[in-house]
């Protein structure tokens, strides 16, 4: 089946395509799909691009990518100019049952996930700025 990008992802990829930047090694953290990471592959063909999730059931089989599973930065090493991060965001309670709840359940407030990729993102970026959505 092919993947239908949210509006938070679509949002994201808007952000960075902004920015007047010439990343040389992208990671995609929390990837799913992997659908970011393929398109910043090609908004940045001569970048190196990692996706990353720690579930593999769903990447999809880009060899533009370079996938890893892991629990957030497990498995990842180096630096990177750009990190992108659509984490599970939504509050428990408003959680539906129509996904799997890993994907989505972002704890009481939905932003139990976000703070170890930011302080983890001050050991892999070159430039120690962050882009999280
Ligand atoms: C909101 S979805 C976003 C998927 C994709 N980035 C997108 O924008 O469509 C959040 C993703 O985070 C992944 N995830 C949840 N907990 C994780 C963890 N501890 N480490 C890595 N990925 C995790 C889920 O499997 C899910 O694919």
């Amino acid at each position: 089946m092919r993947y239908i990008p949210t509006p938070s992802t679509k949002e994201l990829l808007a952000i960075v395509c902004a920015e007047d930047i010439q990343p040389t090694r992208i990671l995609d953290l929390c990837c799913g799909s992997g659908w970011l990471a393929e398109a910043l592959a090609e908004r940045f063909p001569k970048a190196e691009v990692w996706a990353s999730d720690i579930r593999e059931e769903e990447f999809s089989t880009s060899l533009k990518v370079k996938w890893n599973q892991g629990d957030l930065f497990e498995g990842l090493y180096g630096k990177f100019d750009l990190i992108v991060c659509n984490f599970p965001y939504v509050p428990t309670g408003l959680c539906g049952d129509s996904e799997p709840r890993i994907a989505f359940d972002g704890g009481i407030d939905g932003f139990d996930l976000i703070a170890i990729p930011c302080r983890a993102s001050q050991v892999f970026t070159r430039n120690k700025l962050p882009s999280c959505d």
